[in-house]
């Protein structure tokens, strides 16, 4: 399959594939397109029988930056509705093989969310996790209230989403949302280790146990997820969105008026 925006390697290693996101110019940001790409090459992967586990990375800048706001900018509450992007997401989801996210820099918003829909989260030393949307005018919509509160606890969630503020890979691992920091230089090797080690397992109880984490993890989710749909749809019926977004674009700072 031929991809734009994601470089694809089915056989990174014996069993491992690799999904490199490859749109360095724009800090990785997440359009559309991408995210449909990653979807259909979660897909493949999962049908592919030399694979047993699959690794997500960008590079050393950017993991992702989040959503493309560019993209985003102009939309209304109804065309994002129309466009239901978070079909692609809960596809993701789905991928029924372990995938580890291999983060170095920034991995924020619709990024950060991006590598918390991962299984397992390994990361560079200067990695940064955030969701910052409420400094454009919105909130999380990919699972950011939902996944980031059950993995690191609802006061530094509810401070992260709230003030936009960033946290270093060390804090995220305190916290509990990754599984480790290692060197910049050295943080693909990291995932890779954790990768065939998991390769190594039967994959029908790794399938299994996936499924089985996951359980305990989502009960009630769903419902959530829904929940923070509606309000992110909602944020784009806002003044206020269209003028964060705006201001972004054109590099100053928003000027918010609660409409
Ligand atoms: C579109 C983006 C982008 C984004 C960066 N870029 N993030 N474009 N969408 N999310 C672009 C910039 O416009 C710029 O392009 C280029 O990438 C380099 O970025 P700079 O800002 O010049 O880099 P730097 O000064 O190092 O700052 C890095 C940064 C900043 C702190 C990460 O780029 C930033 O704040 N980005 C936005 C982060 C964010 O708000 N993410 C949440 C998005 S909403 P040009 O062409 O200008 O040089 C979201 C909702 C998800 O994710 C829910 C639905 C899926």
């Amino acid at each position: 399959m031929n991809y734009e925006f994601i470089i694809v390697e089915p056989q990174f290693q014996t069993y491992v594939a690799l999904i490199r996101l490859n749109r360095p110019k724009e800090l990785n940001a997440l359009n559309l397109q991408l995210m449909l790409e990653l979807k259909n090459a979660l897909v493949s992967l999962d049908e592919n029988e030399n694979v047993r586990c699959i690794i997500i990375t960008g590079n050393e800048q950017a993991f992702a930056a989040g959503a493309d706001i560019k993209q985003m900018e102009s939309k209304s509450a109804i065309d994002l509705l129309k466009i239901d992007q978070f079909e692609t997401w809960d596809q993701i989801r789905k991928t029924k093989k372990p995938i580890i996210a291999a983060v170095c820099g920034f991995a924020l918003g619709g990024g950060c969310e991006l590598a918390m829909t991962c299984d397992m989260i390994v990361a560079g030393e200067s990695a940064k996790f955030g969701q910052p949307e409420i400094k454009i005018g919105v909130m999380p919509g990919a699972g950011g209230t939902q996944r980031l509160t059950r993995a690191i606890g609802k006061a530094l969630a509810m401070e992260m989403v709230l003030t936009g503020k960033f946290i270093s890979a060390y804090e995220a691992l305190k916290s509990g949302l990754i599984n480790r920091v290692v060197p910049d230089d050295v943080y693909l090797d990291e995932a890779l280790k954790l990768a065939n080690e998991i390769s190594q397992m039967s994959p029908v109880s790794v399938r299994l146990a996936k499924e089985s984490v996951l359980r305990a993890f989502e009960s009630g989710l769903q419902e959530g997820l829904y929940f923070e749909r509606k309000n992110f749809y909602m944020c784009f019926a806002s003044e206020d969105q269209k003028e964060g977004m705006k201001a972004f674009v054109e590099k100053r700072k928003p000027d918010f008026k609660g409409k």
